[in-house]
């Protein structure tokens, strides 16, 4: 198959070390692809439109998802994250009522592939954060068992 460098491809490197949050991703990049797909092909906008509202009705779901978990963690910056969830959200609405608008092809892919930028950058950008910090606590968590384990050796 020809390599198309607008597809995304899910790499170890996309994970946030959550397998019900990583899948929730990987679906958006199969999405993403679709999408892409779709208005590189020349596909009409019916068809772009159907797909965005999916990816969109998806994406809250998953920002719903995410939010519930971060409260669970304790996830410091969690208000931070669900405004940015807040702000997205915000911004696909105003988009998606400027691609109905849009007469013209190419003005309504782009704000096709404008909400597909913006998703991808929140999870390189904000969903890394949180990964971020798990990782953290794993590793205070393993040197905290660690420190427990020290003296029963020391006998
Ligand atoms: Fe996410
Ligand atoms: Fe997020």
């Amino acid at each position: 198959m020809e390599d198309r460098e607008w597809e995304i491809r899910w790499s170890d490197s996309l994970s946030v070390d959550v397998p019900e949050i990583d899948a929730e991703h990987k679906q958006f990049v199969a999405r993403i692809n679709e999408l892409n797909h779709a208005i590189v092909d020349g596909r009409d906008k019916a068809t772009v439109e159907r797909l965005l509202d999916l990816m969109l009705m998806e994406a809250t779901h998953h920002f719903w998802h995410e939010q519930r978990l971060l409260a669970q963690w304790k996830y410091p910056q969690r208000v931070e994250h669900t405004a940015k969830h807040a702000q997205l959200t915000a911004q696909f609405d105003r988009i998606m009522k400027e691609f109905e608008q849009a007469d013209v092809s190419f003005t309504w892919a782009l704000k096709g592939l404008y909400i597909k930028q913006l998703l991808v950058e929140h999870l390189l950008r904000e969903d890394m954060k949180y990964r971020d910090f798990l990782r953290q606590q794993a590793k205070s968590a393993d040197c905290r068992s660690e420190d427990r384990r020290a003296p029963a050796l020391a006998h």
